[in-house]
């Protein structure tokens, strides 16, 4: 066991005037993760805390905060691997605060629901419908995505135009939309060939930096570009 610093965001917008940082000294195994220093900190010392998780495996995304500046799970990051000596935890930016480290997803599954994120096929094929392992591949980093929002928290667009789509719903719209089994996202694609859609990434990699899940949002909304021109090409000389 060795002993560690946290340093913890508390907001209550419903009690407190202001957020302010709380500090807890905990014992730890170095092997144990942040969310266990979370909940041993809730558990013996201040059952007040609040904060959210699941999985408990880096698959749900809910326990996804800032330690240390950095976008990351909390069940996935070891106190062993914080390199300083307190332990900063922070919720995730562009979304409002319900309570410390808890915040209001509304607005992320908003824009997620709006991509309509499962496959539409034209017609239900009669036997298995197979992908090549090219084909798959050209998908295969944004089937990754666990949605924990990380991406949506570090956006700079999303942070000046709350109508941005933001990049994991745009990433996921590729997943589907870029899926050679898929022929229903087309409508998806002209209702967000807009500003707040696929044309609003500024393209500065913040997403990519903040994936715990190492997913390229940035490289997804990039394919929906060239989609989308390709599409607009054809229907200007009369190509389906
Ligand atoms: S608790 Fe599910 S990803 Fe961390």
């Amino acid at each position: 066991m060795a002993p560690y610093i946290f340093k913890i965001l508390r907001f209550n917008p419903k009690a407190d005037p202001m957020p302010y940082f709380q500090e807890y000294n905990v014992e730890l195994e170095p092997s144990d993760s942040v969310l266990e220093g979370i909940l041993k900190i809730q558990d013996e010392i201040d059952p007040s805390l609040a904060f959210r998780y699941s999985c408990r495996g880096a698959v749900c995304g809910s326990c996804a905060v800032v330690i240390n500046g950095k976008f990351n799970l909390a069940c996935r990051s070891l106190v062993k691997n914080v390199k300083t000596e307190e332990i900063v935890l922070e919720p995730l930016p562009n979304l409002e605060i319900v309570k410390d480290l808890i915040v209001d997803l509304q607005p992320f599954w908003k824009a997620y629901e709006k991509i309509r994120p499962y496959l539409i096929p034209k017609v239900i094929p009669e036997k298995e419908n197979l992908v090549s392992p090219k084909e798959e591949r050209a998908i295969d980093n944004f089937i990754n995505c666990i949605l924990c929002a990380c991406c949506y928290g570090s956006c700079p667009v999303v942070t000046r135009d709350e109508k941005y789509l933001g990049p994991a719903a745009l990433a996921k719209l590729f997943r589907f939309a870029g899926d050679i089994r898929d022929k229903g996202h087309t409508d998806v694609l002209d209702e967000i060939d807009i500003e707040s859609g696929t044309w609003g990434c500024d393209t500065v990699f913040k997403c990519v930096d903040a994936c715990p899940k190492k997913v390229r949002p940035t490289d997804g909304i990039e394919a929906l570009r060239r989609k989308t021109v390709l599409r607009k090409s054809k229907r200007l000389i009369g190509v389906k």
